[in-house]
Formats: structure tokens, C-alpha cells, sequence
């Protein structure tokens, strides 16, 4: 029998698994709370997948606009996530995000300024003022770059190239630990620790187009999963319209949505700047109607509306989606993003030098003088791992999540800039409650050696095995069922089709097979992504099946359409008694009043209002 009291064990308060931007905040609260935290990541310190969000947070600073206001962005945001967003996260989210944006920039975060020396704010899709702070096109880059340094110094301990396993709880079915393995040696490591907090990012892995990195398997989720939590909203997923699509070697990386909120236009074979003709009824009366209208907002005219290329992300990607079936498409399959002709040469290298290095380097071309070719790229989830709005803690005690693997802040549609803030945001919140309650726990648990010895043994069996399917076919094989089965145009038949080829995949991987000894051995780690991804992949093309109408993300094209009575549902995924997941249509809590108000108030209306409590705060 395993010997459990051979490996090594280690105890923190409270241990964080992931170190992009949510993890690295929420380790950086805990520890400022006296407890000890631990921060276990699959890759380097410094290099998670926040590094690829390019163009900014999303924080109602009014630097740039001084009309910008919390309540503005939270409009923005329930208006862009299609009102399907958890309230009182996207309540929340406004109204810190400027306080942690200006703490970050006093932990060092060396932003772009405005020629007053304030933090300088760029224009995004369905942000109504320029809202995003930013270095750069590099921004995720250098908020990690603080975070890390700020942590470190505060006394975190790293536990680098670490893969966590599987949770395990005790007999009151709270998380008392959870268990590891070293990428290099294979060894495992176990964790107690008196709460858990999950930053693990998405599962856009699964699919064959993604800017996501190799980390985003969808360990969170499957974790979770696997130890009872509830996940919600799986079905939408973003596309990100702009990533690139040649040469093929590099589809899929990221195109910021700052070459459009600096200007760039989308244009089709035939030279037609098309987003004038998707821009939907909700968003007609702020989108500019011509082209002289949207190069007077280029040019800084306030009264003129924004141009249709920065609607949201899910219109956008739609659009460049119907050219293309239209037979309207770039050489390539996608559409022709130009900033060429838009901005100076000097201010593309300024504003976005990462975009002018990444197609020189990439792919021959200049972006000064020639147009890029961009198409929708899997980007991020907005579902995830369902949290109390308040403490982000999951359906089991002692889990909470927060970031990319939680779900609710975005509702059914996420608007760019927005995830860095809320990795700030929540990433504290989780920190501070994840504290709160270790601090109340007294001292550790003591690990069921059973579960321990389950969790190493489902590990091993992969390469103990003498034969079975490959880990890489069978990720290949997963990769082209999403993409072709629950993509961004969905149906009923193509999802069923896709489940059905999850169902075998799932069968195929209980025979998993990794070649080789356990030391630095890929096609293991592989194999243990794996079965992450097919939970999550199985809990977005469910979703998808069940939710049908046409909402932010998720476009149901035998549903067309948003249906009212799809508002008051979220669709909440379990593992089932029988080892199966049971999906239900759960009710969702009721806004606030004032919540809602100012939600759906007009935007007249709501300028108005700030602009009299503005006056009011002033005379007082
Ligand atoms: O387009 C971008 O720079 C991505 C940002 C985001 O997803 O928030």
C-alpha cells in the first residue's frame, strides 16, 4: 500500500492555486491578514496566461472623460453581459475596481499617462468612456510584473510548475488540502490547508482556435467538479474577434481590441467597413451611423458615437463569422482589421508596439502600412465555478474562486478590459474572505488517507497502464469536436453530435495511456489535463444544449434571438449521486432595486443624476 507519511506535506492557512492576476491578489490580501499562504501554479512565477490580456483594466477613474462614473460602468457592464450578470458582482466589480486600479499603481505599475500625469484610459468595445488603464498593449504583462513583486516581498511562498490533482475534504465535507505533483520530478506533494482558493483561469484548450496558453485546461472547473461544487453559465464562451488566423502556425494568438479602440476599422473582401451593418437595435442610438460620424469620435468630437467596430466582442465576432459565409472573407477565412490607415506610423509603435512586433515577427507585415487579417479565437469563459457574490465561496466550504474560473461577473458576454479588474477586484475579495474563514478554523484537518491514495493512485494508473489511447490524438480529436460541434453558431443537431463524441472521447480516456517514467514527461501531464478539459468541455456543450435561445456568447441558431423567459435562469452543472453531471435551470436571485434602476436607466438620465450628486457632494 502507498506509504501517504513518504510524501511530503505541507501546511498554509490559506493555499492559492493559480498565480495569473486573481491569484497573485488574492495571495497578496491573504497574507496581508498575519496567515501564512501558499500560491501553487502549473507554469513559472511571472509567466501565467494574464500576460495576454494586452489592452487594459476596465475602472471608472475619469481620467480621460471626466463623465466616466461606477455607475456608468456598471451600466456597460449588465448591458453588455445581456443582463444575465450575478448583480451585485458586477455592483461590486464598479464600484472597487478604480480603488484597486490606483493601488496597483501605488504597489508600482507603471502605466501610460495623460498629459496631467494621471493613469491614461483607452476607448473598448461597450465601454462608453475611455475606461482602461494601460501600459501599452502590455498591460496583463505589467500588472503581474507588480503583483509578483509586491507578493513576494510580502512573504508568499511559490510552489512553481506544481499541477494540482484533486481536492479532499473531511468528514464534514469541508477542503482541508488538496493534492500535487512536480511537473519535473513527478513527485507529489499534498497541501493542508484551512481554505482553498481556486485562480486557475479558463478551458479554452479544448478548442482547435484559442488565444488561450497551454495552462487553460479547465483545471479549476474540473477540480471543483469533481469535489461537488456547482458550476453555472458553462454555455457562454467568448470569441474574441480579433485573434490571428496566418500563417497558420500562430491562429488563434490574440489581436488586442485596443487596435480598434485606437481607431482600427473592419473590412471585408470588398473593401466594405461592414460593422455598419450588424449593429444591433439595444446599442443603435451610441453607434456612429457613417463613416464621417465615427472619424469625428476618432478625431475626439464628444458628441459624435462611437464607430460599430467596438461594439461587443459577441456582435463583433458574429459579423466577421457571416462575411466569411457570405463568401466576403479575407484570403484566409477572416476579415481585414487596418489601423494603417487610421493612426500614424508613430503612434501604432506608441500605442500598440507589441501588435507591430508580434506581425513583423510573425507574420511579414507591417501594421503601419498594411492591414492584419483577424478572425474569432476561443477566448474566455464566463462561466465557471459558481461563488457567493459577497465572499466567492463555492457550494463547498473552505473553496473559493475567483477570476476567469468564477462564474457570474460577466453574465452572458464579458466586456474586454473588464477581466483584468475583476481579477484585482475579486482576486482581494476572495483573499480577504478565504482568511476570514481559515482564521476561524483553528487548526488543520487531518487528510483521509483514503482520498489521498485515490487522487495519487488515478494519477499513476496513466502511465502504470500497459496500453490506450493517446493523450495528444485524443486532445486533437477534442480540439476539432469543439470547434466543429460548439462553436459560435450552435444547433441542436451539432450539439448533440458534439456530446455524442465527448461521450466516446470520455470512454477513450478511462484507457489513457502515457509512455515513459514519471519524471518531466509531457505526454503524462498531458493526460492529466485531459480529463479536466473533458469535464469542462462536456459542461459547455450541455449548457449550450440546454439554454435555448441566442444570448451575448451563446448563439443558438435553431434558437434565434434572446427569450425573456431565459433571463430569470442560470443553468447550474453538478456531478450527479451516479458520477454523471445533472444539469438544472436554477432560478436567479433578484437585483437590488437600485441596482436595476440604474441598469436600465438611460443613459441621459443616469448622466444627469451623477452629474447632480456631483454638484451636491460639491456644495457640501
Ligand atoms: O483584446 C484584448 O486586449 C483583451 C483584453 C481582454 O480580454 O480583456
Amino acid at each position: 500500500m502507498l506509504d501517504i507519511s513518504e510524501i511530503r506535506t505541507v501546511e498554509h492557512d490559506v493555499l492559492v492555486v493559480g498565480a495569473g492576476g486573481a491569484g497573485l491578489s488574492a495571495a497578496i490580501e491573504a497574507s496581508s491578514h498575519g496567515l501564512s499562504t501558499g500560491i501553487v501554479m502549473k507554469s513559472l512565477l511571472g509567466k501565467a496566461h494574464t500576460v495576454m490580456a494586452e489592452g487594459g483594466m476596465a475602472a471608472a477613474l475619469a481620467n480621460v472623460d471626466s463623465r466616466d462614473h461606477w455607475k456608468i460602468h456598471f451600466r456597460d457592464t449588465m448591458r453588455g453581459g445581456k443582463f444575465l450578470n450575478v448583480w451585485r458582482m458586477a455592483e461590486l466589480h464598479s464600484k472597487l475596481a478604480p480603488e484597486r486600479v490606483r493601488l496597483l499603481e501605488e504597489w508600482g505599475a507603471v502605466f501610460d499617462r495623460t498629459k496631467k500625469g494621471l493613469i491614461n484610459q483607452r476607448n473598448f468595445g461597450g465601454h462608453r468612456y475611455p475606461r482602461l488603464a494601460h501600459v501599452g498593449d502590455r498591460t496583463g504583462l505589467e500588472m503581474i510584473r507588480t503583483l509578483q513583486d509586491h507578493g513576494i516581498h510580502q512573504g508568499i511562498e511559490t510552489y512553481m510548475e506544481c499541477t494540482a490533482l484533486d481536492l479532499v475534504k473531511n468528514e464534514k465535507g469541508e477542503v482541508c488540502g488538496i493534492v500535487c505533483m512536480w511537473r519535473e520530478s513527478g513527485s507529489f506533494i499534498i497541501f493542508k490547508a484551512k481554505s482553498i482558493i481556486f485562480a486557475t483561469g479558463g478551458g479554452g484548450k479544448g478548442w482547435e482556435v484559442t488565444s488561450n496558453s497551454w495552462e487553460y485546461t479547465g483545471d479549476g472547473y474540473a477540480l471543483a467538479y469533481e469535489a461537488g461544487a456547482e458550476l453555472m453559465d458553462l454555455e457562454f464562451n467568448q470569441f474574441h474577434p480579433t485573434g490571428m488566423i496566418w500563417p497558420l502556425s500562430v491562429k488563434g494568438i490574440l489581436v488586442t481590441e485596443s487596435v480598434r479602440g485606437e481607431g482600427g476599422i473592419l473590412l471585408n473582401s470588398e473593401g466594405t467597413r461592414f460593422m455598419f451593418n450588424y449593429v444591433p437595435e439595444r446599442f443603435k442610438d451610441e453607434t456612429a451611423d457613417t463613416e464621417e460620424e465615427a472619424a469625428r469620435w476618432l478625431a475626439g468630437d464628444p458628441n459624435a458615437r462611437r464607430p460599430p467596430e467596438l461594439l461587443t466582442r459577441d456582435v463583433v465576432a458574429r459579423a466577421i463569422n457571416e462575411e466569411v459565409k457570405a463568401g466576403r472573407g479575407s484570403k484566409h477565412g477572416g476579415a481585414y482589421l487596418n489601423i494603417a490607415t487610421q493612426r500614424s506610423a508613430e503612434d501604432i509603435k506608441k500605442k500598440l508596439p507589441s501588435m507591430y512586433h508580434q506581425f513583423k515577427v510573425l507574420a511579414e507585415l507591417d501594421i503601419t502600412k498594411e492591414p492584419m487579417e483577424v478572425g474569432p479565437t476561443c477566448h474566455y469563459f464566463m462561466g465557471g465555478i459558481k461563488v457567493d457574490a459577497n465572499t466567492t465561496m463555492s457550494s463547498v466550504p473552505g473553496l473559493f474562486a475567483c477570476g476567469e474560473c468564477a462564474a457570474g461577473m460577466h453574465g452572458a458576454n464579458r466586456l474586454g478590459g473588464n477581466s483584468l479588474s475583476d481579477l484585482l477586484v475579486f482576486g482581494y475579495l476572495s483573499g480577504k474572505n478565504a482568511a476570514e474563514y481559515a482564521a476561524k478554523k483553528g487548526s488543520h484537518d487531518s487528510l483521509d488517507e483514503d482520498q489521498v491514495r485515490k487522487i495519487i493512485r488515478n494519477a499513476t494508473d496513466i502511465l502504470n497502464r500497459e496500453s490506450g489511447a493517446n493523450p495528444y490524438l485524443l486532445h486533437e480529436t477534442l480540439e476539432t469536436n469543439m470547434q466543429e460541434h460548439v462553436g459560435i453558431i450552435r444547433s441542436k443537431e451539432n450539439l448533440e453530435k458534439g456530446i455524442d463524441a465527448l461521450e466516446k472521447m470520455k470512454a477513450d480516456y478511462q484507457t489513457v495511456k502515457a509512455k515513459g517514467a514519471s519524471q518531466f514527461n509531457p505526454g503524462w501531464h498531458e493526460a492529466l489535463a485531459m480529463r479536466n478539459l473533458l469535464i469542462t468541455a462536456e459542461a459547455v456543450a450541455r449548457a449550450a444544449l440546454q439554454r435555448e435561445e441566442s444570448r451575448g456568447a451563446h448563439t443558438r441558431s435553431d434558437f434565434p434571438g434572446e427569450q425573456d423567459e431565459w433571463l430569470n435562469y442560470n443553468i447550474v452543472s453538478k456531478k450527479g449521486a451516479d458520477g454523471n453531471m445533472s444539469l438544472s435551470k436554477t432560478e436567479r436571485l433578484k437585483p437590488d432595486p437600485e441596482m436595476e434602476r440604474i441598469a436600465k436607466s438611460t443613459i441621459e438620465d443616469l448622466e444627469k443624476e451623477i452629474a447632480q450628486e456631483q454638484g451636491k457632494v460639491g456644495a457640501e
